[in-house]
């Protein structure tokens, strides 16, 4: 599969960009600056020789996906998720952004549509949004040689679109967890602020989390 990764020149898209990319997919880095996603795709194949990294603008990168990854901060998605809504139509576009804001009052506030992945959607109103990734953090991602502990939660409106997300969680090792429709995106990105703050607590850079009762 060619995954594209939308603001994939950051800690999270980079990490996940290695670990796709070592699993087998072809992967295209986005950014704002084409010569900085092409930079950073070439930084990761001087790291593990041979994986098939590109960079290109986000746009680009977006038209040349099969699915796409949605790994831009909080802010980010309105900015930059116009210009690629012709690419993303009909497209598995794969939410990962969380509402965090970091050194205010609070560390997640819930936007008003209810979820980053809702916010997503509405500014890619053709493409199939499901949300994913937000308890893997980049620092177990990036660390390729060794399996990920955490589950991979997603929701989303279509069964197709999930199963696709299901597919790629599973390439990388992962046990994907199905928890219902879109609406459910607040919910998971909510679990982000509460694993960054056992982070923070237990001075981890990896706390992620697993059902139980499965
Ligand atoms: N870090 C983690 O462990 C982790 C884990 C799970 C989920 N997430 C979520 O994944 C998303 C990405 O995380 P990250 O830590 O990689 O974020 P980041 O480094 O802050 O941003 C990722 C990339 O987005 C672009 N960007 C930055 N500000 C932007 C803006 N205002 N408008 C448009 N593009 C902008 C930048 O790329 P260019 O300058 O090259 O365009 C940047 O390299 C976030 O929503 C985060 O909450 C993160």
């Amino acid at each position: 599969m060619r995954v594209a990764v939308v603001g994939g020149t950051g800690d999270f898209g980079l990490a996940l960009a290695q670990r796709l990319a070592e699993a087998g997919d072809h992967v295209v880095i986005g950014s704002r600056d084409a010569e900085r996603a092409k930079a950073k795709a070439a930084e990761l194949r001087d790291v593990a020789h041979a994986i098939p990294i590109v960079g290109h603008t986000n746009a680009e990168a977006a038209a040349l996906g099969d699915v796409v990854v949605v790994a831009l901060p909080w802010g980010g998605p309105g900015a930059t998720l116009p210009e690629t809504r012709q690419a993303c139509r009909n497209k598995v576009v794969v939410s990962a952004v969380v509402p965090l804001t970091f050194g205010g009052p609070r560390l997640f506030t819930p936007p008003p549509a209810g979820s980053a992945a809702e916010e997503v959607q509405a500014l890619l109103p053709e493409a199939r949004v499901v949300a994913a990734f937000h308890h893997i953090a980049a620092h177990e991602l990036a660390d390729a040689e060794y399996p990920i502990e955490c589950d991979l939660l997603i929701c989303g409106q279509e069964a197709a679109a999930k199963e696709t997300v299901t597919q790629l969680g599973r390439s990388l090792g992962l046990r994907v967890i199905d928890v219902g429709a879109l609406s459910n995106a607040g919910p998971l990105e909510g679990i982000t602020a509460v694993l960054a703050t056992i982070n923070r607590r237990y001075k981890l850079k990896n706390s992620g989390i697993k059902i139980t009762g499965l």
